[in-house]
């Protein structure tokens, strides 16, 4: 009977340490997640040093920005230093307003998971040296208003998706290897041609019924 009781006890004891423990982990997601970033990284000058997920939030990280809440709004990596690769986890940063890594040396694709940043204002990924194709994706980020992809290695064509995103004042794709025709409608109304230039195979801009989209893409 003793015996029962305290076995009884013990296992009490490790499903409520279990449960501190699980909650400790997931309690952190966004630190999780910016913490995948970290690992995919290389970070020769040590900018992500601060950068620690045993802490209860990433909110005290040098770089990274939260609101009120204790969630990620920003995350300013520009002028770095720093190559590898994005990662998709990144998708789960639900506050994101500003994910800023201009000028560095990141390789690697765009994970389509950016498309899940319902709260995203400014994508600046320019000079870098991140390749396939934009994500069509993207075209959910109904907040976004700056998309800066130029100077980087990027193909296939502009995905038409972006053209539904109302809130879109800046793009530019130029200095990458994109093809088809540039968009006329929505927000593409308004973006100066010289922000689509040196793509040798992008045409336009695209003249309605004339020619298709994907011109020049295969
Ligand atoms: C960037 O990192 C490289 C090492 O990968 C280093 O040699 C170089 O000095 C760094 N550049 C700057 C501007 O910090
Ligand atoms: C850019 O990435 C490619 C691989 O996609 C690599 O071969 C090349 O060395 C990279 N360029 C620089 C400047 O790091």
């Amino acid at each position: 009977m003793v015996g029962f009781k305290a076995s009884c006890m013990n296992s009490m004891i490790w499903v409520f340490f279990s449960l501190i423990l699980v909650n400790w982990v997931s309690g952190n997601s966004e630190g999780d997640a910016l913490f995948a970033l970290r690992k995919s990284l290389k970070d020769p000058d040590n900018v992500l040093e601060s950068w620690d997920p045993n802490l209860v939030s990433p909110c005290t990280w040098f770089h990274i920005t939260c609101n009120s809440d204790n969630h990620v709004t920003r995350v300013d990596l520009g002028n770095s230093n720093l190559s590898g690769n994005l990662v998709p986890d990144l998708g789960k940063l639900e506050n994101l307003q500003y994910l800023e890594l201009y000028k560095n040396n990141i390789q690697g694709t765009i994970p389509a998971e950016l498309g899940n940043l319902k709260s995203l204002i400014s994508l600046d990924l320019y000079n870098n040296n991140i390749s396939g194709n934009i994500p069509a994706e993207l075209g959910n980020l109904k907040s976004l208003v700056f998309l800066r992809l130029n100077n980087n290695q990027l193909t296939g064509h502009i995905p038409r998706e972006l053209a539904k995103i109302s809130s879109l004042k800046v793009v530019d794709v130029s200095n990458n290897h994109l093809c088809g025709t540039i968009p006329t409608s929505g927000p593409f109304e308004h973006i100066p041609l010289e922000n689509f230039e040196n793509n040798a195979r992008l045409e336009g801009p695209e003249l309605v019924g004339l020619a298709s989209y994907d011109t020049n893409c295969v």
